[in-house]
């Protein structure tokens, strides 16, 4: 896959209105990653992806938490994990070790494909069957957009 032209396409779409427009914020900043040194800093570039992904993985457990979504640990997991990898990335990277920028950017759609098949998906059926079955009354609504 060329990183360069990845972006957002149906195939990532989990029908899930409020996670689908996260989804394509975060592809938009992961791709946003892999563009030269003369379009932005790259050290910018890559805390905007971050701090998109702190609020991003933040709504997704928050979600768990209130829907007592079972796999929330497991998921949650993942998040805390990449999460790591993008500051360790950060830290090297301010430190000299500018290949790592590069390695990140061709990384994370991978993973990020991956954990939308998977993770992702698992709870946007949750959340959609919950409010299928109209328990959405007494839950925040913010969670079923
Ligand atoms: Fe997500
Ligand atoms: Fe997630």
């Amino acid at each position: 896959m060329s990183t360069q032209q990845w972006a957002w396409s149906d195939r990532l779409s989990l029908k899930h209105e409020l996670m689908d427009e996260t989804h394509q914020e975060f592809v938009e900043l992961c791709a946003a990653l892999s563009l030269p040194e003369e379009h932005s800093p790259y050290l910018t570039r890559l805390d905007a992806l971050i701090a998109h992904s702190i609020e991003h993985f933040e709504q997704e457990n928050t979600w768990m938490r209130d829907f007592e979504f079972p796999p929330a640990g497991c998921h949650q997991g993942e998040h805390d994990a990449v999460l790591q990898v993008m500051q360790e990335v950060r830290r090297r990277y301010v430190e000299g070790e500018r290949d790592l920028g590069q390695s990140l950017a061709e990384e994370l759609p991978l993973w990020f494909e991956h954990h939308v098949d998977t993770m992702d998906n698992m709870l946007a059926q949750f959340l959609i069957n919950n409010q299928l079955a109209g328990k959405e009354k007494d839950q925040p609504s913010a969670a079923l957009a």
